[in-house]
């Protein structure tokens, strides 16, 4: 099965340059408000999909267990060193295209700064789907090509794509915005149901930043947040949807359990030691230093 192209983090310091030496406090916070007010007050697995170095992990407390999943191990292992190894946290390398889980599996995830590398949107979001049981909930947070920077941008032309057409731009090889209404049509078509709309980061400009404190524009902004369910004009936006029914109240006991092959799909994986192996297929999926790497069969 051949899968869309993934923007490759491997060996990546984004979580020191971008966030913890990158300016990017005002971000983070507002981003955090979002979470918290669309997190579930309770759940049994999330999934966070491109968790990157965890750095919005620990904000699903009110889940039992979380399994963080991105395509890079050097990120997982900045994930590790954050929130240790225990029996909480599960860090799993694939890719969004190809989840290695059984179906209705989660009864919550996440997908944050990460839809944005995707360049076949619809294709991940639907694998998310998959993997959701009845009445889960799934927090998306995208990047909006319909903001007021770019449309004062696109009206002095200073920039050629225009922020109201409704398909994506690549802006940078492997980075998209998306239009709001194509989101939601998108998710509605795969089955969800959008509950809540917040807009974050109304003021994401280096200036303001520099001369407000940074307390007063997150107090700002967590007030101009619910007026993401009105219009959406921020270049990031909150969703929270979910999917009809009734949730499952458990997990399965074993986490080999929780697997299926991403290469041909079944679900009776062994567990070898250092590997997991599908007795359908062939292929071996190692597990290093605490990490399920189901991106290339290790024997292939
Ligand atoms: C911008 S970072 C965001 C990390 C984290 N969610 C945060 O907000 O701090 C995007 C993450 O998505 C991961 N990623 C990109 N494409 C992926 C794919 N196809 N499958 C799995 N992870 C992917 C990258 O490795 C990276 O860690």
């Amino acid at each position: 099965m051949t899968t869309p192209p993934v923007c490759d983090y491997e060996g990546s310091d984004y979580q020191t340059s971008f966030w913890d030496q990158g300016g990017r406090e005002y971000e983070d916070r507002t981003e955090a408000i979002a979470l918290k007010r669309l997190l579930p007050k309770s759940g049994n697995l999330m999934l966070e999909l491109g968790a990157g170095a965890g750095r919005n992990t620990a904000r699903y407390k009110n889940f039992k267990k979380v399994v963080l999943l991105d395509y890079s191990t050097t990120q997982l292992q900045q994930a590790q060193a954050r929130l240790g190894q225990s029996n909480r946290y599960i860090y799993v390398a694939a890719d969004v295209y190809r989840l290695p889980f059984v179906d209705d599996l989660f009864d919550g995830a996440t997908m944050i700064r990460t839809l944005h590398h995707m360049a076949e949107a619809p294709k991940a979001l639907q694998q998310v789907r998959n993997v959701l049981g009845p009445g889960s909930s799934f927090i998306l947070e995208y990047a909006s090509k319909l903001h007021l920077k770019s449309i004062i941008r696109y009206l002095f032309h200073k920039q050629d794509w225009s922020p109201f057409s409704l398909e994506p731009v690549e802006f940078v090889k492997l980075n998209f915005d998306f239009h709001p209404i194509t989101v939601k049509k998108w998710m509605h078509d795969i089955g969800f149901q959008i509950e809540r709309t917040l807009t974050v980061s109304h003021f994401r400009l280096g200036l303001l930043k520099r001369i407000v404190p940074t307390s007063i524009l997150v107090g700002l902004d967590s007030i101009f947040q619910w007026t993401g369910s009105l219009w959406q004009l921020t270049p990031s936006v909150f969703v929270k949807a979910t999917l009809g029914g009734e949730r499952n109240g458990s997990i399965p006991d074993e986490i080999i359990q929780w697997f299926k092959c991403p290469a041909c799909e079944t679900a009776a994986l062994v567990s070898k030691g250092d590997h997991l192996h599908c007795p359908s297929c062939d292929s071996d999926w190692a597990v290093n230093s605490g990490i399920y790497d189901f991106r290339k069969p290790s024997n292939k």
